[in-house]
């Protein structure tokens, strides 16, 4: 795995032939259009990067892009891997070991996902502070590097308090309303039933989602600083009777799309 990820990181360094950035983000769905904002753009293709996995979901195109957003040096994700496509754990979480290798402190992730709170609306974004791994498997299990990060690491704080503390005063002076909640990770392909949206709701979860648990506990193993936004698409519980579908999802994560686009774009200038 150490060789592969070097590998990777290798090509691209020679690749994009720049300085590397600090600041990766993995653009979900609602954070695409924040390419329109990154400046000298690079994009290289998932298919042509060594060891990389090509996407396969519909509206989740696959680029790395290096550039710079807000003066900034970034590389950004547009389209991620996810669990329910079949991508056992590590191949899911290889673009984070890679950025990591290539010199990458902060991991900024985005996602849509269905709301739990019952204070949440449809396009609201959550601020994640928290999350809870409900997927079957762990990234970390099997042999560890100690190169990469500790056996055991803590996780006491997935998410930067101190970025956490940038958004909500960022948030305040573009007015953008934010709520802040648990993010629960759990595989997909089906949105939850009635009794699960209540059941991850009891648990403490604010938010449900099929992705970035696995990246965040990659992350924080390499011991990067890590914000997360979610943006909420649809509501669930056992009152509720809409039915959601990814048209539906891809439809309020667009609306949602100009706050938290401004919001991270603010951030990774400021952080
Ligand atoms: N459940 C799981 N994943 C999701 C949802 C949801 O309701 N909405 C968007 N992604």
């Amino acid at each position: 795995m150490l060789e592969k990820i070097n590998q990777t990181a290798q090509y691209l360094r020679e690749r994009a032939g720049r300085e590397m950035p600090r600041t990766a983000i993995i653009l979900g769905t609602g954070l695409g259009a924040l390419v329109d904002h990154i400046d000298d753009k690079l994009y290289i293709p998932y298919s042509e990067i060594p060891n990389f996995p090509v996407s396969t979901v519909e509206g989740h195109s696959g680029n790395l892009i290096f550039g710079t957003l807000g003066g900034k040096p970034v590389i950004a994700m547009q389209g991620r891997f996810h669990y329910y496509e079949g991508y056992d754990m590590k191949t899911v979480t290889f673009p984070v070991r890679v950025f990591k290798a290539l010199g990458v402190d902060t991991l900024f992730v985005s996602n849509a996902a269905g709301g739990m709170n019952k204070e949440f609306r449809v396009g609201d974004v959550m601020i994640i502070t928290d999350q809870i791994n409900l997927f079957p498997e762990n990234p970390l299990r099997g042999k560890n590097y100690n190169d990469l990060g500790p056996r055991f690491p803590a996780m006491t704080e997935p998410y930067s308090h101190e970025l956490i503390d940038l958004a909500d005063q960022i948030a305040r002076e573009l007015e953008i309303r934010v709520m802040h909640g648990v993010y629960v990770g759990t595989t997909g392909p089906t949105f939850e039933t009635p009794a699960e949206y209540e059941y991850f709701r009891i648990i403490g979860g604010d938010a449900v989602g099929m992705s970035t648990v696995p990246e965040v506990i990659v992350a924080r193993h390499g011991d990067m600083r890590v914000f997360g936004i979610s943006v909420i698409t649809d509501l669930g519980g056992k009152d509720i009777t809409e039915v959601p579908s990814h048209e539906e999802v891809q439809k309020a994560a667009q609306k949602a799309q100009p706050n938290v686009v401004a919001l991270i774009r603010e951030m990774v200038k400021r952080s």
